[in-house]
């Protein structure tokens, strides 16, 4: 097991939206294909106050596979846990929130998605070019649950229609309890920077809690974030990625303690853990597929991390990745 320290007693502010109470204002962001159930154990085991599941299908609880299920499947230990429904129909996201709501703390709607399936179904950030549909379906979803809920959106559809003030306006008349921002455009993708002027203009224009996403790479990004824009909370994505100590360096840094710098000894036993945790929930094949991309991610910045991913590459069975595994760590440990 991975030790962790008990943050509880560091922490700069708890959070609260609505009647949930946070222990921290430092979130895990919700990300397809990465924050399965092991991931999350992980970085709430560093501290993160709130963890997002992978966004889920609203649809697909009805007329999905066990897939969809999966991804609702969680552990009390990383509670609260706050579950991303995504949709583009007011009625299937007021029965699909109903639905999860007795597993989640939270329930967060997904609309800043500009993956191309996402928006063809009229969901994701296809729902920033429709004010009137997110009003109807933040009333919808309010009615159906008395969890607290967000919207997860983007500054807007493309550079010449940043709207996000309006729909972040429009969901707090109808009843959101805050609202979660990544400050890009859907036709940005993920390039340039996030503005986080963006996120400081809505805290400025909202009386509900505004959560900050994008570009949160080290610590000193989070407090720098938190500064220029007055957010209540931020969010970790990619910059978690191989590096849980990013959200436990946060937390120190807001209690003015250094951020703490992992040595290959603890991002050894720290992969492992993560190894064995995805193994136990989704068994070899899928750990062998999946795995491969985490442990990359805790090589990075190491001398042989190029080496150590051909070497994963080559690992037919998960005896040879974990042999992989030990050998490249061991070896960074000189
Ligand atoms: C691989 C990947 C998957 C993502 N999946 C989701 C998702 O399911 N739901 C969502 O609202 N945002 C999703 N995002 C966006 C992140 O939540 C976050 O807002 C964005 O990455 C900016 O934060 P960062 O710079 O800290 O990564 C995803 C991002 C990445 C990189």
């Amino acid at each position: 097991m991975v030790r962790c320290v008990n943050f509880k007693h560091v922490t700069e502010k708890m959070m609260k939206i609505r009647n949930l109470t946070l222990d921290n204002n430092v979130f895990l962001a919700p990300m397809a294909g990465v924050t399965d159930l092991p991931y999350r154990s992980i970085m709430k085991r560093f501290g993160s106050g709130l963890v997002f599941t992978e966004m889920i299908s609203a649809n697909g609880l009805f007329h999905g596979g066990n897939k969809t299920y999966e991804l609702l499947h969680s552990l009390p230990e990383e509670r609260p846990l706050a579950i991303q429904l995504f949709g583009g129909d007011a009625e299937v996201l007021a029965r699909a929130a109903a639905k999860v709501a007795p597993s989640a703390d939270l329930v967060d709607l997904n609309m800043g998605c500009p993956v191309k399936k996402v928006l063809r179904s009229g969901a994701g950030s296809a729902l920033l070019r429709e004010p009137r549909k997110v009003a109807g379906i933040v009333c919808n979803v309010r009615r159906a649950i008395d969890r607290p809920l967000t919207i997860k959106i983007r500054s807007g559809w493309d550079s010449s229609s940043l709207n996000f003030l309006e729909i972040g306006r429009i969901a707090q008349e109808e009843g959101a309890d805050a609202i979660i921002l990544h400050p890009r455009t859907r036709a940005q993708g993920f390039g340039g920077r996030a503005d986080w002027s963006h996120i400081r203009q809505l805290k400025e224009g909202l009386r509900i809690p505004v959560v900050g996403s994008g570009d949160i790479f080290c610590a000193q990004d989070a407090l720098d974030m938190k500064a220029q824009t007055g957010c209540d909370a931020v969010m970790v994505g990619r910059g978690s990625y191989g590096n849980p100590w990013l959200i436990e360096s946060i937390l120190r840094l807001q209690a003015k303690k250094s951020p703490t710098a992992p040595s290959p000894q603890n991002r050894h036993a720290v992969a492992c853990e993560h190894l064995h945790l995805h193994l136990e929930r989704f068994g070899p094949q899928r750990t062998l597929g999946e795995m491969r991309k985490h442990l990359c991610w805790y090589s990075k910045g190491l001398p042989g991390s190029a080496s150590f991913r051909a070497a994963l590459n080559n690992s037919p069975t998960i005896a040879d990745l974990r042999s992989a595994v030990d050998e490249f760590f061991l070896a960074s440990t000189g």
